[in-house]
């Protein structure tokens, strides 16, 4: 069984991203994706800067630890995330993810994620080519590919993430590396197939889970 998923059998996994969900009620709402089906939970970081938007951070990441054993994922979409991993960490997060954009040469801070003892995630924007990440694949755990523009959910899906998937799954077939592939933004029943082919492991989703009416079904399209 991989880290990302509660199946022992091989299969795309499901991320709920909590920036859709009723922020005064996360708890029900991460208990309600969990039941649906989730293998782990996504959330995003914005701090205004890296990003427009602003979101939460740390003491949210702690209080949705303590309403459920999924593995967390927290996608740092913020300058400088060096200066907060060590707070990420301790609020519960399995693995942290921080941007390539944000850190260009990002070794220190994924060893410095590894020694906290989290999974080290490593994403690239729309508009940054996959060769950007690809030096630094021996040293993540997760590749998390943005196939909208960071800064907020509901946007479209950009097909041109199909092709870094695609590239990143010859690269790990070819190297023996056993990260996961993620993808983010404008996933749905529509796109996931192709997600799912082009060899995305963990599927984000936001918009299309926390406004279906039946989450389970929604999860399970996804699949
Ligand atoms: C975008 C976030 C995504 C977002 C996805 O900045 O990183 O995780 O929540 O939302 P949807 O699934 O609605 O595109
Ligand atoms: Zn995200």
């Amino acid at each position: 069984m991989n880290w990302w998923s509660r199946r022992a059998e091989h299969g795309t996994a499901v991320a709920p991203s909590l920036l859709s969900a009723d922020f005064a009620d996360l708890g029900r709402e991460v208990a309600r994706m969990e039941s649906a089906g989730a293998d782990l939970i996504h959330l995003d970081v914005m701090d205004g800067r890296f990003v427009p938007t602003l979101t939460f951070g740390p003491p949210v990441v702690a209080a949705v630890r303590r309403r459920t054993a999924l593995p967390l994922d927290a996608h740092l979409m913020v300058a400088e995330p060096e200066r907060h991993l060590a707070a990420f960490a301790g609020a519960g997060a399995d693995a942290i993810t921080i941007h390539i954009e944000a850190v260009p040469a990002p070794g220190a801070a994924l060893d410095a994620i590894g020694a906290l003892g989290k999974r080290r995630g490593l994403s690239l924007n729309p508009g940054t080519p996959i060769a950007a990440v690809l030096p630094w694949l021996d040293r993540v755990d997760l590749v998390l590919v943005m196939s909208v523009q960071p800064g907020a959910g509901g946007q479209s899906f950009q097909p041109a993430a199909l092709d870094k998937l695609r590239a990143l799954a010859a690269r790990r077939a070819a190297s023996g590396l056993g990260f996961a592939i993620s993808i983010d933004g404008g996933v749905n029943a529509g796109t996931a197939p192709a997600c799912r082919d082009a060899g995305a492991d963990i599927l984000v989703a936001g918009s299309y889970l926390f406004g279906a009416a039946d989450p389970a079904a929604a999860i399970s399209s996804l699949r």
